[in-house]
């Protein structure tokens, strides 16, 4: 890919008019957008930097002194909690000769060694040693090493909630615009009520946008048949509308619940999710652009961080979020088990498709396929239930299609 690669270049202009056109006369992303390794450097370069990707969930480094390695965009980062408990998100490459700092979880960290030649970094990312690099033990007294300016590098990082996100190149807009629909959307819900129940990674043989383009209910009666049993589930048979309203929100899209009802009924008596006096419980299900989504029930949340891999591999973190001692307490290891069980299937694995995640991937695994043939560049979008899918596709092109702000 040369330097001037675009997405243009990749997809073609026609493309891209078709895409852009208002919903009823467009066309959906063409196949290499899914399937071409070079459309998938290029979203490396130009997408997932310039804005605010989700890495991790808070709950990943529970204690101070936990970090773990992570890939972002194709670099490699460390999530940390320092010794005041702090998050921070460093480049995870020495100041020295470029080793890797940390190459797996660790827990009880008081500094990073590195290990190469065992430079020191304080977990605030501050160069404490540089042991025998002039010949001293000290490393430094015989040679002008001005220590403060070799610290690790921080990455731009923002926690919402149990979320962690980063701006690889710093130059987004703050993140509390990036989050202000979603925050605005849930209407005052009390998320820090909530806490980890649960916690699993799911790799798949897909494009990780196939998440974000799915973002509609239309294919519920039909891939979720045993949770959505009937249209009248989804579709208000007498107005023509779906009953969770699809809302494009700039850096959200969402499916907005219109009644009181939950997507599918509760497991149990599993204490609800706090809502300040006087504002009404929202259920909805949104993405936060890129990578992000989270679905706020009653009684839980679940999200997804989708991972990319490379154009047709996938990971989706999970974590799934119940209030106060329900997330962990086994009196409610059943109500618990229940609910996961509706997401994961019966069984909490991959290839178990009893489970809306699961029954999800298989339909993305199968589609991953279908967009190798040339038939697939002709995507048709429904203006009833596909606002989102089409907003999310505009804007991933509008990414990286814009000029370069640096
Ligand atoms: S590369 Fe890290 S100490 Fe040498
Ligand atoms: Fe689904």
């Amino acid at each position: 890919m040369s330097a001037a690669t675009t997405v243009e270049d990749i997809l073609g202009r026609e493309a891209l008019s078709a895409l852009r056109r208002p919903i009823a006369q467009s066309s959906g992303l063409p196949g290499a957008a899914y399937t071409s390794d070079e459309f998938f450097r290029l979203e490396q370069k130009r997408l997932f930097p310039r804005t605010w990707m989700c890495i991790a969930f808070a709950s990943d480094v529970p204690q101070p002194g936990n970090a773990i390695p992570l890939m972002a965009a194709g670099i490699p980062i460390i999530l940390v909690r320092d010794r005041k408990g702090d998050i921070r998100v460093f480049h995870n490459v020495c100041r020295h000769r470029a080793a890797m700092i940390v190459t797996k979880p660790c827990q009880g960290l008081k500094q990073f060694t590195c290990p190469y030649h065992a430079w020191a970094y304080d977990l605030d990312g501050r160069l404490k040693a540089v042991p025998y690099f002039d010949g001293t033990k000290d490393g430094h007294s015989k040679l002008p090493l001005d220590l403060s300016k070799l610290g690790l590098v921080p990455v731009r990082a923002a926690v919402w909630h149990h979320w962690v996100f980063i701006n690889l190149d710093g130059n987004a807009a703050p993140f509390a615009e990036h989050v202000r629909p979603l925050d605005d959307l849930i209407n005052g819900a009390d998320l820090s009520a909530t806490r980890i129940g649960h916690r699993e990674d799911w790799e798949w043989r897909g494009n990780w946008k196939m998440q974000n383009d799915n973002w509609e209910t239309y294919h519920h009666i039909w891939v979720h048949k045993n949770v959505f049993t009937k249209m009248s589930d989804d579709l208000d048979l007498k107005t023509g509308e779906p009953i969770a309203e699809p809302i494009p929100l700039g850096t959200v899209v969402t499916l907005k619940r219109r009644g009181d009802q939950d997507f599918y009924p509760s497991a149990g008596n599993l204490p609800l999710i706090p809502f300040p006096e006087g504002k009404k419980r929202v259920r909805c299900t949104s993405v936060v652009f890129p990578n992000m989504t989270l679905t706020l029930q009653s009684d839980h949340l679940a999200s997804v961080i989708a991972d990319p891999l490379a154009a047709d591999r996938t990971i989706s973190k999970m974590g799934y979020f119940f209030v106060g001692d329900a997330a962990t307490d086994p009196a409610f290891a059943a109500q618990r088990q229940r609910t996961l069980a509706r997401w994961l299937g019966p069984t909490g694995q991959i290839g178990d498709r009893g489970g809306i995640r699961s029954q999800d991937m298989e339909i993305w695994e199968q589609q991953q396929i279908a967009r190798r043939s040339p038939v697939a560049d002709q995507i048709v979008f429904s203006p009833v239930w596909e606002k989102n899918v089409h907003h999310f596709q505009n804007m991933v092109v509008d990414v990286m299609s814009a000029p370069s702000n640096h």
